[in-house]
């Protein structure tokens, strides 16, 4: 399996691309690697639920984490934005790096770190407060107070997730009062409030109804340019409709990474065809 996902004897070096994108067959165009997951493990306590992950996420692309329940898609998407770090008994061993740094390296400011990539999570979770405040939020967080400035925010952030029309004359109201396509696009315009570059998706749409994940795939594509997504999804249809690069994982194993086309009409392992043609999973 290594032939096709291990890059060539790549010499990690702060100063460098560490990947040479053609290396995984993916998309050509991308700008580089927003980032770039090296020999990546993982154990929770005794149980290893990553083994040897390697991939380049490529900048302003979307690509899809695609496998099985259980086969490690959250565990990595959360080690990007080291959402892990407050479990207990947790291990890694290998390398995550952003234009070259080891986001892991002693002395990593983890809050920073994370404003460069928001995340949207399966199930909406505005805060119980207002559309607007929620919007704003982490900016507050960051000590802002200028009005007109966490106006502009609010507003373009809104804008940025489609919701600004539905949501303009009532500001002020609950978040909660949303319905849960409404909450999400709401989440959305929370991540991207504080301008980050990586955008990180868990199963965005599994709570939706139909036409709010549509609304929502409508915005990945709107998005995707100006953000480099990575997002979950345990739905083929989506992965194909949203991606430009999937990867499939197995019990805790990128098992291949390429162009998303390629991977559904002519992946090159056993396992991905048995996986994207239904036969397991
Ligand atoms: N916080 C945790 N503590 C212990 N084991 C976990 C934890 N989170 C996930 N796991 C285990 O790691 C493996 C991968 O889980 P996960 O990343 O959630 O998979 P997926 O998102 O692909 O469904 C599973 O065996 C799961 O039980
Ligand atoms: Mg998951």
């Amino acid at each position: 399996m290594a032939d096709t996902i291990t890059p060539a004897a790549a010499q990690p070096s702060p100063a460098a691309p560490v990947f040479e994108p053609t290396a995984y067959h993916v998309k050509e165009g991308g700008e580089g690697i927003a980032l770039d997951v090296e020999k990546f493990n993982l154990w929770y306590g005794k149980s290893q639920a990553l083994f040897d992950v390697e991939i380049g996420f490529q900048k302003g692309l979307v690509t899809a984490l695609i496998g099985p329940s259980g086969c490690g898609k959250s565990t990595l998407l959360r080690c990007l934005n080291r959402m892990n770090d407050l479990i207990d008994e947790l291990r890694i061993d290998g390398r995550i790096t952003v234009d070259g740094h080891d986001i892991y390296a002693p002395g990593v400011d983890v809050i920073a770190l994370r404003k460069r990539m928001g995340m949207v999570f399966q199930k909406p979770n505005p805060f119980a407060m207002s559309i607007y405040d929620n919007v704003v939020y982490p900016m507050r967080v960051d000590g802002v107070s200028n009005r007109g400035v966490l106006d502009e925010v609010c507003e373009r952030a809104l804008r940025s997730a489609a919701l600004w029309n539905e949501v303009k004359d009532r500001l002020k109201e609950s978040a909660l009062g949303l319905s849960g396509g409404q909450q999400q696009r709401l989440c959305i315009a929370r991540a991207v409030a504080s301008d980050p570059e990586v955008l990180l998706m868990d199963e965005p749409c599994s709570a939706l109804d139909p036409i709010a994940t549509a609304k929502i795939e409508e915005l990945i594509a709107e998005l995707k340019g100006h953000y480099s997504i990575v997002i979950v999804t345990h739905n083929m249809q989506q992965a194909a409709r949203v991606s430009d690069n999937t990867a499939f994982m197995y019990l805790g194993r990128l098992i291949e990474y390429g162009d998303t086309q390629t991977m559904f009409i002519n992946p090159k392992k056993r396992q991905s065809l048995d996986y994207v043609t239904g036969r397991f999973g």
